[in-house]
Parts: C-alpha cells; structure tokens; sequence
C-alpha cells in the first residue's frame, strides 16, 4: 500500500451560521494528482486553507506528509508549498525579487537564494522576463512565477488552488505540463478546480465537493460510471441479424437506419461481461461493439446541479 500524503477525516467548517464543509473525507496517495472540483463557493479554498494549515478547521483529523497540522503545523508547513487562488506575487518588484524574497522566507543563503531562483526561473521559461517588473507579466506569467515561488523550499506537497483560472487555452495547457512535470518528480499535487476537462486531464483521483460534502469520489472513469447516460451499443451490417437482435434483445433503444442498437450499462466488467453472455445466448454477433462512457460534464451536473436535469451522453467512443 502507498503511503498516504493527505488524509482527512470528518472535516467541518463553519462561518457563523453557514456549513462550508460538512463533513468531509479525503485521501491523497503519495506522487499522485487528487482534484477537488466544485462549483464557486463550494468550499475549496476553504478546505484549502486548511489542510495548509492556514484557518482551523472545527473538527476532523488531518495528516499531511504524516504530521498533524493540529499539534504540529510547523513540520506540516515544512512539508507542503502552497499557490493560493489569489496571486501571492508582488508586482512592484521584479520577478526575480519575488524569488528571492521568498529565498529568504526559507532561510536560504544568498549563493544558494540566487541559485534556486535562477533555475526555477529557468524552468518556468522566465528568465527572460525577470528583470521586469511582476506587473508587467501577463496572467500565464504570473502563475508560472507563482508557481516557481511555492517551489523554492522544495515542497513534497503543492497545493494549487484554481491554478488555470482565467488563463487563456494556451497558458492553460502550460500549466497542465508544468504540473505533470511536478508529479513525474514525485511531488503530490492537490489541485482544486472548477473545469471537468483539467480534473479529467490531470487528476488520478477526483472529488465532487458539492453543499459541503463529497458527492462523489473517484477516478475520472469511476466518476463517469456512476451516473445514467452510459450504454453499449451493437451495430449490424445485416439487416436480418439486426432484426432478430431486437426481437431477442429487451429494452433496447433502436436506431433502424444506422442498423444500430444502444443498451444502457454503467459500462462495468460485470455489466459488460453479462450482457456478452446475452449476446452469445441468443446467437447475436455484432459487427460493431462500442462502449459510450458519460463524460464529466454529465457527472457534475447531475452530482451538484440544483434540478439534476439529467444530460444528453455524449458519445466519447465512435
Ligand atoms: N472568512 C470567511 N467568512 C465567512 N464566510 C466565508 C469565509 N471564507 C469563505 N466563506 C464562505 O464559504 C463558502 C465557501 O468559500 P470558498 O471555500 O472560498 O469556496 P470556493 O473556493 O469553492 O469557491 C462561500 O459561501 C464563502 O462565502
Ligand atoms: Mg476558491
């Protein structure tokens, strides 16, 4: 088993009267991407803030690197970087004052302040730029210098919330390689966002944080399993042996131009496995078997939409 570099239970949090988080359970393998993905206001940040230590939370129990922030938040705040939703950069200096400052906040001696600042720079393509005043930087630029300033004190743990927010497509697929990169050198990265397609994209696991609980919890394809919407579906070149599947078949929905069946399935090796056997029972060979997962879009809404207005699959196979 790997060792845990996030785990939470029974998290709560309050403001006055208000539950943000009701509740909620997290855990984070080591080297791995968890995405918390919530509508605004959901409580992100809030679960955030802390798991990093820097609110409170009213009840729970946290580990984080294996320490509890609790009783020991010093050694938790050694273990993690954090990238907050609102840029922790200073746009009247330079990027290359921002690194060094935060060179500083860790202790590092000015040779090696001006050693990890230059490299990151460098690996954040803004060397160019780091005699220029922050606010001169574009929104990728700004992130990507946020980014390196969290990695100075060489983090294990980042957190990252909404990191892409707001970033045009172009800087958004940067991030998403930058932070691949930061996993493949074994760091664990807890990324909260809003978009389905990034939590789909870089997440090994996700969690559905929706009216202060986890709606659900899993894996992308495991997310998508949950919900209606999934089906197989059977496509025929022969007009004969599509008739005789629909007579034998029960519950199909029938697409006689395209010689086409769909049979709704969550898509699971049991759903499938006993559908085959009803295939091969009733002697139906297709020319075509496809398996149509919902995508993530069809998850959410159907997990924090207030109606749970239920949504067209759509087709992720063809
Ligand atoms: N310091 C605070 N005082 C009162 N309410 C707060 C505070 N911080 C957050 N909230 C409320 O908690 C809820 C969750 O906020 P937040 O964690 O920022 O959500 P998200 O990051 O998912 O958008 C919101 O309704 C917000 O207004
Ligand atoms: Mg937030």
């Amino acid at each position: 088993m790997t060792d845990l570099a996030i785990a939470a239970t029974g998290l709560r949090k309050s403001y006055a009267d208000k539950t943000v988080l009701d509740g909620i359970d997290l855990t984070v393998p080591e080297g791995t991407i968890f995405s918390l993905l919530g509508p605004n206001g959901a409580g992100k940040t809030t679960a955030v803030k802390i798991l990093s230590t820097l609110i409170t939370a009213d009840a729970g129990d946290i580990r984080i690197g294996g320490h509890n922030p609790a009783t020991d938040p010093q050694a938790v705040r050694a273990a993690i970087g954090v990238t907050g939703q609102f840029s922790a950069v200073d746009g009247l200096i330079t990027g290359e004052e921002n690194m060094l400052l935060m060179a500083d906040l860790h202790h590092l001696s000015k040779q090696e302040g001006r050693r990890v600042a230059a490299e990151l720079l460098e690996r954040f393509d803004l060397t160019e730029a780091a005699k220029k005043p922050a606010s001169t930087y574009s929104g990728g630029m700004k992130r990507r210098l946020d980014i390196a300033m969290t990695l100075v004190g060489d983090p294990r743990i980042i957190f990252l919330d909404e990191p892409t927010t707001g970033l045009d497509p172009r800087s958004r697929h940067n991030m998403w390689q930058i932070i691949r990169e930061l996993v493949s050198d074994g760091v664990t990265v807890f990324l909260t966002t809003q978009y389905l397609e990034e939590a789909d994209e870089l997440a090994d696991r996700i969690a559905v944080l929706n009216d202060g609980k986890i709606a659900a919890q899993g894996t992308a394809e495991e997310l998508k399993r949950l919900i209606p919407g999934g089906h197989v579906r059977l496509r025929f070149t022969d007009p004969a042996a599509y008739q005789s599947a629909v007579s034998a078949l029960l519950e199909v929905t029938r697409d006689d131009e395209a010689l086409a069946l769909q049979i709704s399935s969550d898509g699971s090796q049991r759903d499938l496995r006993s559908l085959l056997d009803r295939l091969d029972a009733a002697g139906i060979e297709a020319d075509e078997l496809t398996v149509h997962t919902p995508d993530l879009d069809d998850v959410f809404f159907a997990l924090t939409g207030p109606a749970n207005i239920p949504s067209q699959p759509k087709e992720a196979v063809r």
